[in-house]
């Protein structure tokens, strides 16, 4: 169990680099936030973003569920929302907010979700938490999306987190063949000894070893593999506002 204080120093040194040693005291108190804390303020400011009487595109993971629950402080604002994943759903609801199924929505003007990369263009690695597929179609039908991560997010080349790939089961194998000939090292994402499986019933292979110079053209290259439900590449529709946590505040970066 690494010590709190251990993983705040952490947290620190990512957002500030090995400059940080030299701040003054007052900047260390500023500066001195944890993973969690950068996330929440990245997800209250992204309830700027929220248009009143809306329905808002929800995605998934843990920044997404700071937002959620800052989205319950002012539910009487929005009419609802759309989940990315089931687990979504369940703290929308559990917040008393409205969860429409996508087929009842045409449009909506703001999705809000997190990410395990960020590229200076916007562009996304996503599907660390598995609910890739549900969320690229959430995004696709949104007119902005605004990306809340916390700085150590922030890449200049992705690859080194994982392209999550959700494939149909039996096509496991094949898919694994492609990836390993596009230079990627792919694993079958496991739970508790069993393949881990997706709110559509699919399996995620985890492909190490990139380096994503063309995002764009690995996008759809992974997505033309027989068997491919969806990568967790988000470049063709890349993010539209990035909230960034930092020490010194949230970052609003826009592409
Ligand atoms: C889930 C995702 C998440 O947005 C991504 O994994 C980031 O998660 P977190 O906010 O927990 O760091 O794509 O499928």
């Amino acid at each position: 169990m690494p010590h709190p204080f251990n993983s705040r120093l952490r947290a620190l040194l990512k957002v500030l680099g090995p400059s940080s040693a030299k701040m003054s005291s007052s900047r260390t108190m500023v500066a001195l936030m944890t993973q969690d804390e950068l996330k929440q303020a990245v997800a209250r400011a992204a309830i700027d973003y929220v248009v009143d009487g809306e329905i808002i595109g929800v995605g998934t993971g843990s920044t997404a569920n700071f937002f959620i629950d800052e989205l319950g402080k002012i539910r009487d604002r929005i009419r609802g929302a759309v989940a990315s994943s089931e687990a979504t759903a369940n703290r929308l609801k559990s917040h008393g907010i409205a969860v429409f199924d996508l087929n009842d929505v045409t449009k909506l003007s703001v999705y809000v979700d997190g990410a395990d990369e960020i590229n200076h263009q916007g562009q996304m690695i996503k599907g660390g938490g598995g609910a890739l597929t549900r969320e690229k179609i959430v995004a696709s039908v949104a007119d902005q999306f605004i990306c809340i991560a916390d700085e150590s997010k922030l890449v200049d080349v992705m690859g080194q987190f994982p392209l999550p790939v959700e494939v149909i089961p039996m096509a496991e194998k094949a898919v694994m063949r492609q990836l390993l000939s596009l230079g990627a090292q792919p694993e079958l994402r496991m739970k508790e000894g069993k393949p881990y499986v997706t709110d559509n019933g699919c399996w995620i292979l985890d492909a190490r070893g990139l380096k994503i110079h063309h995002p764009i053209e690995l996008e759809q290259k992974i997505n033309e593999i027989a068997g491919v439900v969806s990568v967790g590449l988000f470049a063709k529709k890349a993010a539209s506002v990035c909230l960034l946590g930092s020490g010194s505040g949230v970052k609003t970066l826009k592409f």
